[in-house]
């Protein structure tokens, strides 16, 4: 069968502050520039989900994109809109919210709400230029 993949653009605000409080203040402020601001600041980050797999015949779908909407809302949008990630998202109590472990965290959380059938990758902007992938 043939695969096609589709997507699935979201946005949401939030604050954080990246620093790692075994290390100095110069070392964080080297390591993690206007980041660091101990007060927080905020991205605007755009979540691109692409789920990959076979049409089903019965709908000409590979994916209920409605589906998919909701299920980013209740679990992503939900969880990071408007929130602050170092305070409000229980997983960076422990772990700086880079870009690279927030869509870790995203991931976890997306794989585990869907079949197996499908291939899920993600992507995830930073700012306009700066943006990761995983899996890689
Ligand atoms: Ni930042």
């Amino acid at each position: 069968m043939k695969k096609i993949a589709v997507f699935r653009k979201e946005h949401f605000n939030a604050a954080h502050r990246l620093h790692n409080a075994t290390l100095s203040d110069a070392k964080n402020a080297e390591l993690f520039g206007k980041c660091n601001n101990p007060n927080y600041h905020g991205h605007n980050y755009e979540l691109i989900v692409k789920l990959t797999g076979e049409v089903n015949p019965e709908t000409g779908y590979v994916y209920d994109t409605k589906e998919l909407s909701k299920l980013l809302k209740e679990n992503i949008l939900e969880r990071f809109d408007h929130k602050n990630l170092n305070l409000d998202v229980p997983e960076f109590k422990s772990i700086n919210p880079t870009a690279e472990n927030i869509v870790l965290v995203i991931y976890d959380i997306l794989r585990a709400q869907i079949d197996t059938r499908y291939e899920l990758n993600l992507r995830l902007y930073e700012t306009e230029r700066n943006f990761v992938e995983y899996p890689a």
